[in-house]
């Protein structure tokens, strides 16, 4: 395997572990897709929250009410995007998400380090519920303790990263896949 692809993985990976820390990051808010029961296409914008460059996991939070918790339960197969202007870098990820809801210790252990006003956005109705206008009011305390049944933890285990930049002579791409414990298997050049 020629380092050069072995360096460019890991710093691929070292800007996702660097973006969880940098709001101003591109990296830090990526596009996370999943395929709803009908086979369709599904994108939102989500919040890295961690990334490990040994295991290939990648962390966001969610309601356990919103869509994607159910697509995901019904298929765990998730494709994760960003794309950073600066370094004209898109990352590409694969790989299967294990949801934690709740009841789980890993979503009780992070629902735990929470700042108080990402707790609140846990509280109030279903993401999607519709609402009136002037429905807009402030979250009661009972409301936010009700805010941690609906708090859960996605952790996605890459299997694949497309890597692509572009160049203003040539645009460069290359592909990595990992095995299950995050070791890098496969790394080759592609066109782009
Ligand atoms: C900048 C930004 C950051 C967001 N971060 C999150 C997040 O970390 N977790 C989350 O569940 N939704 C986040 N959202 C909202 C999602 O994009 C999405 O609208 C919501 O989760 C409902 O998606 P769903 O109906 O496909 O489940 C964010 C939206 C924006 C604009």
């Amino acid at each position: 395997m020629p380092i050069i692809l072995n360096e460019i993985d890991a710093a691929a990976w070292a800007e996702l572990e660097q973006a969880v820390s940098e709001p101003e990051s591109a990296f830090r808010y990526l596009t996370f897709c999943s395929v709803d029961e009908q086979g369709k296409p599904q994108a939102r914008t989500i919040v890295l929250r961690r990334a490990d460059k040994l295991m290939r996991v990648m962390e966001f939070h969610t309601d356990t009410r919103s869509l994607k918790w159910q697509e995901i339960a019904a298929n765990p197969h998730v494709t994760v995007l960003g794309y950073c202007a600066q370094m004209r870098l898109q990352l590409r990820l694969q790989g299967k998400v294990e949801p934690y809801d709740a009841e789980s210790d890993v979503a009780q252990a992070t629902w735990s380090r929470l700042p108080a006003h990402t707790q609140k956005t846990y509280a109030g109705g279903p993401p999607g519920g519709a609402r009136a206008c002037d429905d807009i009011k402030a979250i009661s305390a009972a409301e936010e303790a009700e805010g941690k049944a609906n708090f859960g933890v996605l952790i996605v285990r890459a299997s694949s990263l497309d890597w692509y930049q572009l160049h203003k002579e040539q645009n460069q791409r290359a592909f990595f896949t990992y095995d299950n414990s995050g070791a890098l298997v496969d790394s080759q050049w592609v066109n782009p």
